[in-house]
């Protein structure tokens, strides 16, 4: 037995000052995002906005529904309707916040295990990794370039080829 240690890296930043201008500005599409939320049941609004290669942004935000799996997380409302809307552009970046009617969200908002996976699905489809921008509605933001530091070990593609029977 042997073990394996995996690094990966999170970029924290204490203030917005030392963000990137486009960032800053993702995040900001990102909070306006949030008015577009339908979350009567959590009162959990999450905010998305994507930055595409063309140097459009689209927004998400989650909706819910009242049968509570049919509801979709906004990153995966956000990257799907960019994808629909062009597939052949590259997601460079996404950032995501959330404001809860009920507290003040004080930590970065991460993405979920599903989210993840369809960032992870991204990626390999664009051959390139997108850069993951996390922000509550207050506190330090966090930035990761790529999945595979929210998501080591992911499921991938490579898997579902069939190796030869020996
Ligand atoms: N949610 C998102 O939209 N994104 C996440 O990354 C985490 C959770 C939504 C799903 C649900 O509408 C609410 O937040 C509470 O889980």
């Amino acid at each position: 037995m042997k073990i394996r240690n995996i690094n990966i890296q999170i970029e924290e930043f204490e203030s917005r000052e030392t963000l990137d201008k486009i960032e800053v500005e993702l995040l900001e599409k990102a909070q306006e995002a949030i008015k577009g939320s339908y979350a009567p049941y959590s009162e959990f609004r999450v905010g998305v906005a994507v930055l595409l290669d063309n140097g459009e942004i689209i927004q998400g935000s989650n909706q819910e529904n009242a049968a509570y799996p049919s509801g979709l997380c906004a990153e995966r409302v956000a990257i799907f309707h960019a994808k629909s809307k062009y597939p052949h552009l590259k997601v460079k970046s996404i950032a995501i916040t959330a404001a809860s009617d009920n507290f003040v969200t004080k930590s970065p908002i991460t993405p979920c295990g599903a989210c993840r996976q369809v960032i992870a699905e991204t990626e390999s489809r664009q051959n390139d990794k997108i850069r993951i921008i996390m922000k509550g509605q207050k506190g330090i933001v966090q930035a990761v370039n790529g999945i595979e530091n929210l998501l080591p070990l992911m499921f991938k593609e490579e898997q579902l080829k069939k190796s030869k029977k020996k």
